[in-house]
């Protein structure tokens, strides 16, 4: 993908492109619309029309053999021209991947001259395409002995448009965000045994020097000196040592101004430890350190976008096994800020890990703090697919990661975190313990043990284990790793830096 070129240009004739892919509303498809759409395929399209055989339905796609000399033609339906959003642009962009893979094509552009974007901005359309297109591109076979190949490699992608300039930087804006979600996506779907905590924390090193960012990690006796129970109980049954991850982000000329915390679940495997977990899916469970990739992730997307906010990202790093030396239920554990938890199930392990982390962010005089974990089945229950479940304690930080969901298509569900539910994870004997009541409000119970944390900074809690894993492709979707909230986070920490008015 490095070596891919993107390029903005006012008509195709200025690009080498040989395929040509357009967008049509399917209620703007006659008259002049029409004439100039069908003028791309060599006429060819307004006689489809014509005959009742195209009407540019969302994505209805139709490909075209032209005498132009853009010989490829790719059409693809927009639906209603009241219903565009970016979302759609990301969508087309997927859309334009795939046409011109199965085309063969070497030099794709996608013109937009003939739409109408409505309120989406041409910096934001061109962004969202790039997201989509990017996405869809993503592979996951470097353990299969035979690539996947067809001979011919899509190397350059132009948008022709009167704007170039907006394009141009939507282009690689949405480059760079699609690449670090890949990459979230690569080390999450890396089988477990290949991507230990050990392994992690190398990856943050290589990451954290192309982006320069600053990487600290704690190994399992600074993690134990500083007094992180929660991660050494969890890790304790691993032959795998915990790390602890730090990476900063200066994005302000003061390195010392308050900075946004981001904290993310790192189970590296969740087998559930003497809680064992059914076998059935689990293999899906190397994906438990999605919450971590999607920190480290959006520290470089941060990077790279020059964002201008101070970040700090924390990421507990262990396996979760059973063994002889296991934490046991019953154990209890005294976490960073002391409180005591009684661990009654060990395969709720990501709310122990991540107490640790979020008492310490919280010693960092932080902004706010907003972790990122695939914490609770009971969350996919509740929201499928489609969202990730949102509870904190501030409304502002609440409403704006609420508004970047809904721009990047991650989006989220707020779910309440009232007082009463503090009663749930109330222990005999320690502070708290570990699990809430049976079939009962799961996801607010993890996110109930996670407040007792971060003291009265404002907090945010993500949940993200409905959304992390496709069961199928799907646009821009990949089976497998979807390399969750890193768009989220990237989008938010915006958000978040942009000046007060
Ligand atoms: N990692 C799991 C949550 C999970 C489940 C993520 C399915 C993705 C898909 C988490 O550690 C877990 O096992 N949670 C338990 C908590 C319970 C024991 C209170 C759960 O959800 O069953
Ligand atoms: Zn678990
Ligand atoms: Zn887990």
């Amino acid at each position: 993908m490095d070596e891919f070129e993107l390029i903005a240009k006012k008509s195709v004739e200025e690009t080498q492109c040989e395929c040509i892919a357009i967008g049509v509303f399917e209620d703007a498809l006659s008259g002049n619309a029409l004439e100039v759409a069908s003028s791309m395929t060599g006429g060819r399209l307004k006689k489809l029309v014509e005959r009742g055989e195209y009407r540019g339905k969302e994505f209805e796609t139709v490909t075209f053999y032209t005498d132009l000399k853009q010989e490829k033609a790719i059409v693809i339906g927009l639906g209603k021209e009241k219903n565009f959003s970016a979302e759609i642009a990301r969508k087309l962009g997927a859309m334009a991947w795939r046409g011109a893979k199965s085309f063969k094509a070497k030099k794709l552009a996608f013109s937009i001259l003939n739409i109408n974007l409505g309120n989406v901005p041409k910096e934001s359309f061109s962004q969202a395409f790039s997201e989509g297109f990017f996405l869809a591109a993503y592979r996951f076979d470097k353990y299969k002995t035979k690539k996947q190949e067809d001979g011919v490699e899509l190397k350059q992608l132009a948008i022709i448009s009167d704007s170039i300039e907006e394009i141009g930087k939507g282009l690689v804006r949405g480059k760079t965000i699609a690449a670090l979600q890949n990459n979230a996506r690569d080390w999450i779907n890396t089988p477990a045994s290949d991507m230990p905590p050990s392994k992690f924390a190398e990856i943050a090193k290589e990451f954290g020097k192309k982006y320069n960012l600053k990487i600290t990690v704690f190994e399992k006796e600074e993690i134990e000196r500083m007094g992180m129970g929660g991660v050494i109980a969890v890790g304790k049954g691993s032959i795998q040592p915990p790390k602890f991850i730090v990476v900063k982000y200066q994005g302000l000329k003061d390195g010392s101004a308050a900075p946004i915390v981001l904290v993310g679940k790192g189970v590296c495997f969740d087998s559930g430890g003497i809680s064992l977990k059914p076998s059935e899916a689990m293999e899906t469970m190397k994906g438990d350190m999605a919450g971590a990739c999607a920190v480290l992730a959006t520290l470089c997307a941060a990077s790279a976008l020059k964002l201008e906010i101070n970040a700090v990202g924390l990421m507990p790093m262990v396996e979760n096994m059973p063994d002889g030396n296991a934490q046991k239920p019953g154990d209890i554990v005294t976490h960073f800020n002391k409180k005591t938890s009684e661990i009654l199930n060990t395969d709720a392990e990501g709310r122990v890990i991540l107490a640790d982390a979020l008492a310490y962010g919280a010693t960092l005089n932080p902004k706010a703090i907003i972790d990122i974990a695939t914490l609770t089945g009971a969350c996919r229950i509740a929201l499928g697919n489609e969202a990730i479940a949102l509870l904190g304690t501030s409304a502002e930080l609440i409403e704006k990661i609420k508004s970047a969901g809904n721009e990047t298509f991650e989006r989220v569900w707020e779910l309440p975190l009232w007082k009463e539910y503090d009663e749930y994870i109330k222990s005999d004997v320690a502070d708290i313990k570990n699990i809430g009541r049976k079939g009962q409000a799961g996801t607010i119970t993890g996110a109930a043990y996670l407040k007792h944390f971060v003291s009265d900074i404002p907090w945010a809690h993500l949940d993200i284990a409905g959304v992390d894993w496709n069961d199928s492709d799907a646009f821009y979707k990949i089976k497998g790793a979807e390399g969750a909230g890193v768009r989220l986070l990237t989008r938010a920490l915006e958000k978040l830096a942009e000046k007060k008015k």
